[in-house]
């Protein structure tokens, strides 16, 4: 797959998309248009850190992402983004992706003009992405970075998982250095402790599907994630509640796997529906900090 002659000059650049700390994300097309259009994520070879550079015998040393990304085309999945391929030049590696859905809109902005978004409809979303992750662990990938920003939905409310740039191998771990975004950091991670991954995407989900449900975050900042109470702003189905209770818990051991989630009374039965398209907005909710950009070099 890999194409060395491929450049950025064979693309027309259409319009931005995204806020990605790091990156550039560009809606393009193929010159001339034969192609249909494309996404080009610009990953800036010198922010590259140093330990997330890989060697590879036969793609050479590229960025762990891309080499994520490249072992994840052996076990495609609906929920996760597929890259078509990838090329670099002096300056970028440029990771090639099917645009999907709404170019530019990411759960993030979803939640914003959603309001008032049914409880089926959180389950749809939250059982796909779940679905995603736990695919990508049982193929020995962890996420690192699961959040709304991260997520990519169309109008008829499928869901893609992107952003592979925290990703890691599970056979790596455990890991010590934090990567990811602190209001999804698992309260292990920000005491320091070393962790194995799994757990802590987990956590980042339960964190994800709190957002979700209640349009805004359940901590503030890191002592709240390490000691405060879950607060929960109004009651919704038991099993939901109880589901998201479980997912954060600070016990480990008592946090369920992506498998058990998927087995909750909540997700069991559910048979992926649609959804609607509304919109309005909300204000308790905003972007979260990378620690890309907070607390590079770690
Ligand atoms: N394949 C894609 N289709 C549609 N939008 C995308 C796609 N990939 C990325 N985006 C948009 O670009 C943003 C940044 O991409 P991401 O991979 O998360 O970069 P970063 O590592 O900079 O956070 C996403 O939040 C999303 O809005
Ligand atoms: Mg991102």
């Amino acid at each position: 797959m890999y194409n060395s002659k491929k450049s950025i000059y064979w693309f027309t650049i259409l319009e931005d998309m995204g806020q990605g700390a790091y990156g550039q994300v560009k809606l393009a097309q193929y010159k001339p248009p034969q192609r249909g259009k494309v996404v080009l994520k610009y990953v800036t070879k010198k922010r590259i850190l140093v330990d997330t550079w890989i060697r590879d015998r036969k793609l050479g040393t590229i960025p762990l992402e891309i080499h994520v990304l490249q072992y994840l085309r052996k076990y495609p999945h609906r929920n996760v983004v597929d890259m078509l391929d990838f090329f670099e030049d002096e300056v970028n590696y440029y990771i090639e992706m099917a645009p999907h859905g709404i170019p530019g809109m990411d759960l993030f902005d979803y939640i914003e003009l959603r309001s008032n978004m049914e409880e089926a409809e959180c389950r749809s979303i939250f059982y796909q992405v779940a679905s995603a992750v736990r695919h990508l662990h049982k193929v020995g990938v962890v996420h690192r970075d699961i959040k709304d920003e991260n997520i990519i939905l169309d109008g008829d409310g499928n869901i893609k998982l992107i952003d592979f740039g925290s990703a890691a191998y599970l056979k790596n771990g455990p890991f010590t250095v934090f990567v990811g975004t602190i209001d999804y950091a698992a309260p292990e991670v920000l005491r320091g402790q070393s962790y194995g991954g799994k757990e802590q995407d987990v956590w980042a989900a339960g964190i994800l599907l709190y957002t979700i449900m209640f349009k805004e975050n359940p901590f503030y900042d890191s002592n709240e994630i390490i000691n405060a109470e879950l607060r929960i702003p109004y009651r919704l189905s038991e099993e939901s509640e109880s589901l998201l209770r479980r997912m954060l818990s600070r016990d480990i051991t008592k946090r369920p796997t992506m498998e058990e989630v998927l087995m909750d009374p909540w997700l069991k039965n559910f048979d992926a529906d649609s959804s609607l398209w509304p919109s309005s907005l909300d204000k308790n909710h905003s972007r979260s900090q990378s620690a890309d950009s907070t607390a590079a070099g770690q």
